[in-house]
């Protein structure tokens, strides 16, 4: 595991995109495992500006979300489907059908499921995976419990995640109360993580996680059973890592 730890946001969100532009230079059809949440906001302008600078392009590359509400309208403010279109595909080259979501609106969700990770699978696998930590340590929306998923899955988000994420709906009851989440299994076996985290709150949740016993009450502790795990915090998020 290799831990930076930044001084400032800019920063981070400068050599988390870096990293991301410089896979894309070593192959240019990379595939990209992406994620949505306050976390990564900043890294995708980064991303805009090399894109716009001339000094990366996703002509060729492929992009797999983490996760998606589920019933939410695509067209909805806050589905990730419009998050992702505003933050980073209308910005840039990246074919839209290279672009994939998992639909939260599908009729049979078991089979949208089964559907993703085939669609993951065939693209050869994620290159390298960006994440967030939720504050109970979940990632994508694999939320902690006495066993994990491997695979692309239905979730019941769990009410500290609806609480967290109500700050960007008009009021807790508006937060969708499923989910579709990539699993552990498919998230472990992407090629490259790099793992983000932001913020004082994230602290103590990065420390167990990366510090502490692995634990499916932890889902993120799975990380460090990975062999390329990449790690940026800001300083504050990183305080109890050193
Ligand atoms: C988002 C996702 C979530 C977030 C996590 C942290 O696609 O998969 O796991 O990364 O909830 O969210 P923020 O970044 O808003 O603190």
């Amino acid at each position: 595991m290799n831990v930076h730890i930044f001084s400032s946001n800019e920063e981070l969100n400068e050599a988390a995109a870096g990293l991301l532009a410089a896979t894309l230079h070593t192959k240019a059809n990379a595939v990209l495992g992406l994620a949505t949440g306050s976390t990564p906001v900043g890294v995708y302008e980064k991303l805009v500006e090399l894109y716009k600078k001339g000094s990366v392009s996703f002509k060729s590359a492929k992009t797999f979300n983490l996760d998606e509400y589920v019933g939410l309208p695509r067209d909805h403010s806050e589905s990730y489907y419009t998050f992702m279109n505003t933050r980073l595909f209308q910005h840039i080259d990246l074919p839209a059908e290279n672009a994939h979501i998992p639909n939260g609106n599908a009729e049979i969700v078991q089979e949208e499921c089964v559907r993703y990770d085939q669609m993951i699978e065939q693209a050869g696998g994620i290159d390298i995976q960006i994440l967030g930590i939720g504050h109970n340590g979940h990632i994508g929306f694999n939320e902690p419990g006495p066993t994990l998923q491997s695979a692309t899955h239905l979730v019941d988000l769990h009410e500290e995640t609806r609480k967290a994420n109500a700050r960007f709906f008009d009021s807790i009851d508006d937060v969708p109360v499923q989910a579709i989440t990539v699993g552990l299994g498919t998230i472990m076996k992407s090629k490259t993580i790099l793992l983000l985290a932001k913020g004082s709150d994230k602290a103590e949740i990065m420390h167990r996680a990366l510090r502490g016993p692995i634990d499916p009450q932890c889902p993120a502790s799975f990380l460090q059973l990975h062999p390329q795990l990449i790690v940026m915090t800001d300083s504050e998020a990183g305080r109890l890592l050193k």
